[in-house]
């Protein structure tokens, strides 16, 4: 791999094309974590095959369950609620994966020997105290140094159910909770503030979990039955709206251009990033929608934005734009008007500290923003923009999301950029560069 990737024109006008992208990472994780937790044979189809679901995989072939990777075929062969077998002085690492560090920490709460969990530079900055507070609750012990990683889990025979109110709008932390349970006699009972909510599908539709849930004002509330035996089950894993976002966004920004996505996971929980743009006045159309074992699946129509504006967001789809804020930020520099946003402490406890790289890179094109109370947001958009000049993005952990940004800041926007450590996008879309070279992007 080259050091850099250099941009240096826009992506000429693409019309008609339609693209499809790689299967959802939060559906891939998932589903390698609960099937190792059934009795048999499970498959999924059109699974990611990215770093992030490698490190999933790897971390439970280390704990004794059978993976077979084929193409966009994974058959795991689980080993039932509690069928991990191990040697002593384990040590599982999750690279860069904050999803796979969290879930499977709780799918280790009824080990019997200490297990070192650790990830790499960007991952042992990340705060694990969110999900061994409630874990500890349910009996397992953990050594750590201000919840961080590296940390050590051992787990007990005896778990007890929880009640637990999860106020950051994390659905690795409502999910972590929910795992736990399954290997736990009795009721654990989750109050929740909304989140993407693939887990509850998959507990209700797929793994059949006997459980309750309430969707109230503010909150969800979710009561699981643990210990019920998951029958195996296949799966067919939908398209991850977060890896089309950066082609929604690239299309709105080119000049007479038009993109169908197809079967991208549309459900509820994650369109934000659809509404909010659609609030800027982008048009965007969501068509050919079906149902598929509590997901709903559908293709993506965008077009140039003729015209955009600004907006004045407050945080209720914050948890459902989660990870596409970077791009939200991009779109709104390029409306009339003056943009806000509240609220997204959450984003600077990401891959990298995202809000920061945002102002960062925006700055960076002489964008005026500001960060004002409560991690919020102002940025002083433009419809004109201009740029002949050199830019350069580097030490930003490698973070998946700020390499693929920058790529669609510079094909959109246009620039000299030099763009450090192209490997990073395989973290979660390993065919990024080809499906930009299918619309005809010059990247070097
Ligand atoms: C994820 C949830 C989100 C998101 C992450 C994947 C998941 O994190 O940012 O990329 O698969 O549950 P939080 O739940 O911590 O906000």
């Amino acid at each position: 791999m080259p050091k850099f990737i250099s941009i240096k024109k826009k992506i000429d006008n693409f019309k008609k094309k339609s693209i499809s992208m790689p299967g959802d990472k939060s559906l891939s994780i998932r589903f390698i974590l609960l099937s190792a937790l059934s009795k048999g044979k499970c498959v999924a189809y059109n699974i990611l095959k990215s770093e992030d679901v490698k490190s999933a995989i790897k971390n439970l072939k280390k704990l004794g369950i059978k993976i077979i990777l084929k193409k966009s075929k994974c058959e795991v062969y689980g080993k039932g609620l509690h069928g991990y077998k191990y040697k002593k002085n384990l040590v599982l690492d999750a690279g860069n994966s904050g999803t796979t560090a969290r879930l499977l920490c709780s799918t280790l709460i009824d080990t019997n020997y200490s297990i070192k969990i650790t990830g790499d530079e960007s991952l042992r900055k990340r705060d694990m105290k969110r999900i061994i507070e409630p874990l500890r609750l349910f009996g397992a012990e953990f050594k750590d140094k201000n919840g961080k990683l590296p940390i050590f889990i051992k787990g007990t025979k005896f778990t007890k159910p929880i009640n637990y109110i999860e106020n950051l709008g994390s659905a690795q932390c409502k999910s972590a909770v929910m795992i736990a349970a399954l290997k736990t006699f009795g009721i654990t009972k989750i109050r929740s503030l909304p989140s993407r909510n693939h887990t509850e599908l998959l507990f209700k539709y797929v793994l059949k979990i006997p459980m309750k849930i309430k969707h109230q004002k503010k909150y969800d509330l979710i009561e699981i039955k643990g210990k019920k035996e998951i029958k195996p089950f296949k799966y067919k894993i939908p398209g991850d709206i977060s890896s089309a976002a950066f082609f929604i966004v690239l299309t709105l920004l080119s000049k007479n251009s038009e993109l169908i996505l197809k079967n991208i996971n549309i459900n509820p929980s994650r369109i934000g990033i659809l509404k909010i743009l659609n609030m800027m006045g982008a048009k965007i159309k969501m068509k050919n929608k079906k149902s598929y074992k509590g997901e709903i699946i559908g293709d993506i129509f965008v077009k140039s934005a003729k015209k955009l504006r600004a907006i004045n967001l407050n945080s209720s789809l914050n948890s459902s734009a989660i990870d596409e804020f970077l791009l939200i930020f991009l779109v709104a520099s390029r409306c009339e008007g003056i943009s806000s946003f509240i609220n997204l402490s959450e984003l600077n406890k990401k891959e990298s500290k995202r809000l920061d790289w945002g102002i960062k890179i925006l700055r960076m094109m002489n964008i005026k923003v500001i960060k004002t109370k409560n991690y919020g947001l102002k940025i002083w958009g433009s419809k004109k923009f201009q740029t002949n000049k050199n830019y350069v993005v580097k030490n930003y952990l490698k973070d998946h999301r700020i390499f693929m940004l920058s790529t669609i800041i510079a094909l959109s926007l246009g620039g000299n950029w030099k763009i450090y450590d192209p490997d990073s996008f395989k973290t979660s879309f390993p065919n990024f560069l080809k499906t930009l070279d299918s619309l005809g992007a010059k990247i070097k």
